[in-house]
């Protein structure tokens, strides 16, 4: 038997310590919320992708009286980059929430498993990674690359 640990990088920061692109992209993921059609949930996300072409395009969720047939704000935003500009690449990816009572979220959400998946195609496209912000009010999570939130992830290749 060979025993590993597989190690998250992750660093927490305060609004104040990003720089400014990464503010910006914290603020269009803040706004995006606004746009969230949420009536079954009520749990309003809003996503702020940065392309290589210098685009910032958002997402928010998308409910469905048909539950599964809603989706995230994450693929929401990253579906419609890559059809508006199918040549640039992921650069940066910014979540933040607002909860049931309309507040944002003190803690950082962090992307669900189909995301992480789908997010992880459009990094391996970018050939680079896509870092990650992931927003609450009273903290923010720097994450280097998508991978690093889909350990071993499924590959056809590897
Ligand atoms: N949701 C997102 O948009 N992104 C996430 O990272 C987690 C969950 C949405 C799906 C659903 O509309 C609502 O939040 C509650 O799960």
């Amino acid at each position: 038997m060979d025993i590993r640990q597989l190690v998250i990088p992750l660093t927490i920061a305060s609004y104040d310590e990003l720089d400014a692109i990464e503010r910006q992209l914290v603020d269009e993921a803040r706004k995006m919320t606004y746009n969230s059609y949420a009536p079954y949930s009520k749990f309003s996300v809003g996503a702020a992708i940065l392309l290589s072409n210098g685009e910032i395009v958002t997402g928010a969720n998308q409910e469905n009286a048909a539950y599964p047939s809603g989706t995230c704000a994450e693929r929401s935003a990253a579906y419609y980059a890559h059809a508006r500009y199918p040549e640039a690449k992921f650069r940066v990816i910014a979540i933040a929430a607002r909860d049931t009572s309309g507040i944002y979220t003190p803690q950082p959400i962090s992307p669900c498993g189909a995301c992480r998946q789908a997010l992880l195609e459009y990094e391996t496209l970018s050939g680079g990674d896509v870092k990650v912000i992931l927003v609450g009010s009273e903290k923010i999570y720097l994450l280097p690359s998508i991978k690093s939130l889909l350990p071993l992830a499924f590959s056809e290749f590897d």
